[in-house]
């Protein structure tokens, strides 16, 4: 019987397809010509296609202008889901009646896990409070063959990095922070549950080919300058949005400086500059890493193909060319501190007190929270400690609350034998269980801090926005390295500059931090831990039941939507008409509604609440043709319990924000058939298409004030344009509901073949079920 456990020589599916790999690589070299250069990120994605010739040659002047403009249809190795968004994709793959994944996949339960009083009063409070939605993972997770990591295993990225990513792979992630595995020289991405399905299901996952932003780095770190520091520096130069459509290509000498984990916590955060993925070469920190996770064979593997130098799969052709350049001297980078409510809003140390009291933020420190997917590293948590014995040696207790999360169970586990965390303990830290906890909103907070009250905490994690971690709006959330966040935990002051400033020690003594040290291994390797939090294996059993219950107000199954009917659309209705920016958000709002996520009928009861209405102003306040006034979700549940189908009206870059599945899901449940605005978010339009509604937009923008909510819609020229695979002219004839007049409306649509039949079978999913069944 297959084993539970880590990662070891034995289990095949830690081990990249390399051979398959480079023979793919060899059909690019064949059809971009042997002379092209290729950076390393373009070698490991080109190398993923479905079908190369097509992707890189159509629309691109036949290879010479790829990035930016190619339609990439990849096909990836693996794919890793977290407990939050792994709900509504395998309630999706469930639609297609597949006996198991097609690529190997992993379900990490880690962000329903809450942080309050330490691990071993929170796990089984967390674990009650979830246990429908960790029954029904882990029940799926064995029927369909995927390793399923419970609660209290660890965080994705922590996980992944230990036992998936590695060299060459690439692979989806149904979390922002996927980028994290590109640390170990994988091409990691994150995507919603929908395109994550895509993969487990085989069929081809769209991306446009991304830019490559090169980053150099020369020299070497030193004293209290940290990998973290690299990425919040990065962050500052390019803000937010800098990475958007890039996928940023670290390399140059001080790769080589620099350990695995190290490299991780840079890619983990590139998902902060808005970039693809984030990507290192393979280098001579990966060799131990791998070796010391049990993938001694990965390592050699991928020692071999890396030999053939620049020309291997594993480093960037020597003469590859980047769209945009930037050099960092590592020799001279200072630690950064980045925040607060944005992670790009970036602070030398040095100016970091001047700062505080210019802006007038807070001068105490109310907590310190360590670890995270980003630095729970045993490297990170090494450093931590020895400024912790340093300071404990010295008389001093942190004056702010300290948090510690151990990013796995190896982590912990080994951090347990070597009694750093009974350093911190005794210190007077709460180590948290292995999970995303305060990271994600999940912190009970007992320091007495009120809701609307302005305070600071230092965090090592990635994200800052308003509320992140408290669900208080006022928190500001700096961020910083591990080595930073604790010595400033020491001095309960924001203004405290460990590299230059003093502390007083009980007898009146001044006290200063010597720049931490720790080994990036455990010399003595890393203990498995509790054998209850090791992953299941991923071997299929078609006995097992999935566990949804049919009362359950957190899941429910999916019901495939109705296929196209035979012909045009006729008498839908305009639900709403939206004014100015709708964001995925807005269609479908997070916070408390996230507990739904597994329940679309639920969740549904959030669509579009966000939305002002382009007549009234008002914000979620729909009309029907009587006049009679609903909430958004109200009128449209009314309609589709009439059998009325309907459409949304909007302005531009309709459903811009992160790609959320649901909000494309939901309106299609309630009965949406098409949205038609001035212009679509690139990713969101495809969500719809994949859902079966149809995305359209005004050939003449201005024709947006043409309609209005309750106004009567036929199409005409769709239902050939499906048919034929995406050719002809799409018109809407519009009666005025007011006044019975009828105009019509030219509108433009980008469907491809494929997706003209998505929406002819009701979803892509459904096509893909026809196809599975046949
Ligand atoms: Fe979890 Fe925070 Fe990372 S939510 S996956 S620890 S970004």
């Amino acid at each position: 019987t297959a084993r539970r456990g880590l990662a070891t020589e034995a289990s095949p599916s830690r081990m990249p397809p390399y051979p398959k790999i480079l023979k793919n690589l060899e059909q690019v070299r064949r059809v971009l010509g042997a002379s092209r250069a290729l950076t390393l990120a373009e070698k490991i994605l080109y190398s993923h296609l479905d079908n190369a010739e097509e992707s890189l040659l159509s629309g691109t002047n036949n290879g010479k202008d790829i990035r930016g403009k190619a339609n990439l249809k990849l096909k990836p190795d693996r794919v890793a889901m977290q407990d939050a968004s792994a709900q509504m994709a395998l309630l999706q793959f469930m639609t297609c009646g597949l006996p198991s994944t097609a690529v190997p996949a992993s379900i990490h339960c880690d962000h329903m896990i809450v942080g309050e009083l330490g691990a071993e009063a929170d796990l089984p409070e967390s674990i009650k409070g979830n246990s429908e939605v960790f029954d029904f993972l882990e029940s799926a997770a064995k029927r369909y063959g995927i390793e399923f990591w419970p609660p209290g295993a660890g965080i994705i990225h922590q996980s992944v990095l230990e036992n998936y990513a590695a060299p060459g792979l690439m692979m989806l992630g149904t979390d922002s922070h996927t980028p994290n595995g590109g640390g170990l020289g994988a091409i990691a991405i994150g995507v919603g549950g929908a395109d994550a399905v895509d993969a487990l299901v085989d069929a081809p996952w769209e991306l446009k080919a991304p830019r490559i932003l090169g980053v150099r780095l020369e020299g070497q770190l030193s004293g209290w300058a940290r990998p973290k520091d690299i990425i919040l520096h990065l962050a500052g130069k390019l803000t937010v949005r800098g990475g958007t459509g890039f996928v940023i290509e670290y390399h140059g000498p001080g790769v080589e400086t620099l350990s695995c984990t190290g490299m991780a916590t840079i890619c983990n955060m590139g998902a902060e500059v808005g970039a693809t993925t984030s990507i290192f070469p393979f280098s001579s920190g990966h060799v131990p890493y791998l070796e010391a996770t049990n993938r001694g064979h990965v390592a050699q593997a991928a020692a071999e193909i890396a030999a053939a130098g620049s020309k291997s799969l594993l480093r960037a052709d020597s003469s590859a060319e980047y769209d945009q350049l930037i050099t960092i001297d590592l020799s001279t980078l200072e630690p950064h501190i980045n925040g607060p409510f944005t992670p790009d809003l970036s602070v030398p140390l040095s100016a970091f007190a001047d700062t505080v009291r210019e802006k007038n933020w807070p001068a105490t420190l109310g907590a310190g929270l360590i670890g995270s997917c980003t630095n729970s590293s045993y490297e990170d948590m090494m450093r931590a400690e020895d400024l912790v014995k340093q300071a404990t040696a010295a008389g001093l207790k942190p004056k702010a609350s300290f948090f510690i999360t151990p990013g796995s169970e190896q982590i912990r586990a080994t951090l347990d034998r070597d009694q750093t965390l009974d350093t911190f303990s005794k210190a007077g830290g709460t180590v948290l269980a292995n999970a995303c906890g305060p990271c994600i909103g999940q912190w009970k907070r007992t320091d007495g801090v009120s809701k609307g009250e302005d305070n600071a905490i230092f965090t090592s994690y990635n994200r800052n926005f308003p509320g992140r971690n408290d669900g208080n709006r006022r928190t500001m959330n700096f961020l910083a390295s591990p080595e930073v966040v604790t010595a400033l935990t020491y001095s309960g002051s924001t203004t405290f500059n460990p590299m230059t400033d003093s502390l007083t020690t009980p007898d009146g003594k001044n006290f200063q931090f010597r720049p931490p040290t720790g080994a990036s291994l455990p010399s003595a390797g890393f203990e498995e831990g509790n054998p209850d939090f090791l992953p299941s294996a991923g071997v299929p059993d078609s006995t097992v039941q999935v566990a949804v219950s049919p009362t359950s107000d957190r899941l429910a199954l999916l019901e495939p939507f109705a296929p196209f009917p035979k012909g045009e659309l006729s008498s839908l209705k305009v639900l709403y008409k939206v004014k100015g920016q709708c964001t995925t958000d807005t269609i479908s709002a997070a916070g408390p509604w996230l507990k739904y996520k597994g329940h679309l009928p639920n969740i549904s009861e959030n669509t579009l609440i966000g939305a002002v209405n382009a007549a009234t102003g008002e914000t979620n306040v729909a009309y029907d043709e009587a006049g009679k006034q609903y909430t958004i979700p109200e009128l449209a549940a009314q309609w589709k319990a009439d059998g009325t189908e309907w459409l949304v009206v909007a302005e531009d870059n309709y459903g811009e924000g992160s790609a959320r599945e649901h909000a494309a899901l939901q309106p299609r449940y309630l009965g949406g058939r098409i949205i038609v605005c001035k212009s679509f978010a690139r990713i969101h339009e495809t969500n719809l298409k994949k859902q079966g509604v149809v995305p359209l937009t005004f050939a003449n923008k201005a024709d947006y004030d043409l309609i209005e909510a309750c106004d009567h819609v036929d199409t005409i020229g769709l239902y050939d344009v499906l048919q034929s695979g995406g050719q002809g002219s799409i018109q809407l004839r519009v009666t005025k509901h007011k006044t019975g007049e009828t105009i019509t409306i030219p509108v433009q649509h980008t469907l491809s073949k494929d997706q003209c039949g998505f929406i002819l079978a009701g979803s892509a999913l459904n096509l893909l079920a026809k196809r599975a069944s046949k």
